[in-house]
C-alpha cells in the first residue's frame, strides 16, 4: 500500500491495467498477457457457496460485559468476573432466502454470536425466536426443502410449506409465533435473541444445571406490518443490513442484556414436558430470568466478505463450563455446522482472522487447502510424543452424565403440540389475533389442496377453538368434524 503501486497478486508492478496485450490495436488478445489471465481467472472464483440456510445477513463487532456473578453455575470464564469484557462478532440473517433476498420478509432471524474468550471461542448460534419448527435433526433437510424453491417452477411453494407443517404438528408453536407480529422485526436492533436449545452449564466443582439463553434488546421490540414490509422489500431489500451499519456508523450502538433461565438437572425428569424439546419454552414463573451481562455492538466490519461471509459459527464451538443437552436438534447441529464450513469455506476455516481464537491454538492438525499460517512449523506433529508437544487439560473434560434406555429410533415421550401454541394465541390482544389470522389466511390461500388446509385447521383448532374457527372462516372452509368431536 505504502507506495501505492498496482501489483499483480505475486507482487510485481503492473505495466498496464486498462489495455490488454493484443497483436496490434485490432489484433487478437495474446495468451501471454498473464496479468489479464490472472485477473479474469480470479474474478471467476470470487464467490464461495452461500450458506445453505441463513444466506442473507449482516454482522458487527462488539463486546460482552459481565454484570452479574454466575460463577456458582458456570466456570466459563467469559461469564465470570463482573466487569470483564470479551470481544465478540455477531451475524444476523434471514433463514430461507438466498444471499441478496429481501431483509423484511416474514421469517425467523438468525442471531449468531461468537465470543472470543480467554479459553477459546464460544458460539451461541440462535434465532430471534425461543422455539423451532421441528425437534429432531432428521427432519431438518425436508423442512428446509419446503422453505426453498420448487424444483420445476423455481418459485416459493406454499403448498409444500403447509403440507409439511400440517404433517408436523410440533411446528404449530413456532408457526403461531412466526405468523404473529414478531415474525417481521422492524430492524435487527429491535428484536430479542435466544439460544433456543437447552444447554448445560457446569461450575468449578463439576456441578451442572440446564440453562436457556435470552438476549433482550435494550432498543425495545419493534415489528412492522405485512404492508410496510412488502413496501420496504421493494424499495430497499437491504433495509436491515443498512439500518445496523448506519446505527453503528453514527455511534448509536445497539445493546442487549443477556439472561439465563436455570433448571436444576433433576427437574428435567419431572417437568410437565420434556425440557430438551426445542418446540417448547420453559415458563418464566418456574424458571425466572437471571441476568448475566450486556452485549454492545460498536464496530462495523471493515470488509464484508472477509468478516461476514467467511464467519463460521457452530453450536459445537464450546468452552469449558458450557456443555450440550440431549436435545435431538442440537445433537444433529453439532455435526452440521463445521461440516458446512469445511464445504463452504474450507478445512482451515477456523484459522481465518474472523474465526481464529484470540488465544494460542495448539493442536496436531496439519496441512489442508489454503493452510496460510506456519502450519505448526517444525514442531512435533503427532501425539503422544516425547518432544514436549501440547497436552490435554483434565479439568476441561466434560462433566460425566448417566444415560439409560434402548437404542432405537424414537420420538420424545411428550406429545402435546397444542398447549403452548394455544397459550401464545390467548396471550395476544384482539388486534394481534386479527393480524395473525389475516396473515395465516393470506399465506394458506394459495395452498393447492383443501386436504392440507383442513389438516392444518385441525391443528389450529386443537390449540384454541377460536383460533381454528377463525382460520377456517377466513379460508371459507368448515372445521373438520373429527376435530370437533
Ligand atoms: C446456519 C444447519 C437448526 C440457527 C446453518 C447452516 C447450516 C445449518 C448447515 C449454514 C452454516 C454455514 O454455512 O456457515 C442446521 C441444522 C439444524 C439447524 C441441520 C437442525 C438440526 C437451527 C436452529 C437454529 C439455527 C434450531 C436456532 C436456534 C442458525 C443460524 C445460522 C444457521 C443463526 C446462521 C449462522 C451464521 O450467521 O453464519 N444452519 N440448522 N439453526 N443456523 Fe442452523
Amino acid at each position: 500500500m505504502s507506495n501505492n503501486k498496482l501489483t499483480t497478486s505475486w507482487g510485481a508492478p503492473v505495466g498496464d491495467n486498462q489495455n490488454s496485450i493484443t497483436a496490434g490495436s485490432r489484433g487478437p488478445t495474446l495468451l501471454q498477457d498473464v496479468h489479464l489471465l490472472e485477473k479474469l481467472a480470479h474474478f471467476n472464483r470470487e464467490r464461495v457457496p452461500e450458506r445453505v440456510v441463513h444466506a442473507k445477513g449482516g454482522g458487527a463487532h462488539g463486546y460482552f460485559e459481565v454484570t452479574n456473578d454466575v460463577s456458582k453455575y458456570t466456570k466459563a470464564k467469559v461469564f465470570n468476573g463482573v466487569g470483564k469484557r470479551t470481544p465478540l462478532f455477531i451475524r444476523f440473517s434471514t433463514v430461507a432466502g438466498e444471499n441478496g433476498s429481501a431483509d423484511t420478509v416474514r421469517d425467523p432471524r438468525g442471531f449468531a454470536v461468537k465470543f472470543y474468550t480467554e479459553e477459546g471461542n464460544y458460539d451461541i448460534v440462535g434465532n430471534n425466536t425461543p422455539v423451532f419448527f421441528i425437534r429432531d435433526a432428521i427432519k431438518f433437510p425436508d423442512f428446509i426443502h419446503t422453505q426453498k424453491r420448487h424444483p420445476q417452477t423455481h418459485l416459493k411453494n406454499p403448498t409444500a410449506i403447509w403440507d409439511f407443517w400440517s404433517h408436523s404438528p410440533e411446528s404449530l408453536h413456532q408457526v403461531t409465533w412466526l405468523m404473529g407480529d414478531r415474525g417481521i422485526p422492524a430492524t435487527w436492533r429491535h428484536m430479542h435473541g435466544y439460544g433456543s436449545h437447552t444447554f448445560k452449564w457446569v461450575n468449578a466443582e463439576g456441578e451442572g444445571v440446564w440453562i436457556k439463553y435470552h438476549f433482550r434488546t435494550e432498543q425495545g421490540v419493534k415489528c412492522i406490518t405485512n404492508e410496510v414490509a412488502a413496501q420496504l422489500a421493494g424499495e430497499n431489500p437491504d433495509y436491515h443490513t443498512e439500518d445496523l451499519f448506519n446505527a453503528i456508523e453514527k455511534g448509536d450502538f445497539p445493546a442487549w442484556k443477556l439472561y439465563v433461565q436455570i433448571m436444576p438437572l433433576e427437574d428435567a425428569n419431572t417437568y410437565r414436558f420434556d425440557p430438551f424439546d426445542v418446540t417448547k419454552i420453559w415458563s418464566q414463573k418456574d424458571y425466572p430470568l437471571i441476568e448475566v451481562g450486556r452485549m454492545v455492538l460498536d464496530r462495523n466490519p471493515e470488509n464484508y466478505f472477509a468478516e461476514v461471509e467467511q464467519a463460521t459459527f457452530s453450536p459445537g464451538t464450546l468452552v469449558p463450563g458450557v456443555d450440550v443437552s440431549p436435545d435431538k436438534m442440537l445433537q444433529g447441529r453439532l455435526f452440521a455446522y463445521h461440516d458446512a464450513h469445511r464445504y463452504r469455506v474450507g478445512a482451515n476455516h477456523q484459522a481465518l482472522p474472523i474465526n481464529r481464537a484470540k488465544v494460542e491454538v495448539n493442536n496436531y492438525q496439519r496441512d489442508g487447502q489454503m493452510r496460510f499460517d506456519n502450519n505448526g512449523g517444525s514442531s512435533v506433529y503427532y501425539e503422544p510424543n516425547s518432544f514436549g508437544g501440547p497436552t490435554e487439560s483434565a479439568e476441561a473434560k466434560i462433566a460425566p452424565f448417566a444415560v439409560t434406555g434402548l437404542a432405537e429410533s424414537v420420538a420424545y415421550d411428550h406429545n402435546d403440540h397444542y398447549t403452548q401454541a394455544g397459550d401464545l394465541y390467548r396471550l395476544m390482544s384482539e388486534e394481534e389475533r386479527a393480524r395473525l389470522v389475516d396473515t395465516i389466511v393470506g399465506a394458506m390461500k394459495p395452498v393447492e389442496s383443501d386436504e392440507i388446509k383442513l389438516r392444518q385447521i385441525g391443528h389450529f383448532y386443537k390449540a384454541d377453538p377460536e383460533y381454528g374457527t377463525r382460520i377456517a372462516q377466513g379460508l371459507g372452509l368448515e372445521v373438520p368434524a373429527e376435530v370437533l368431536a
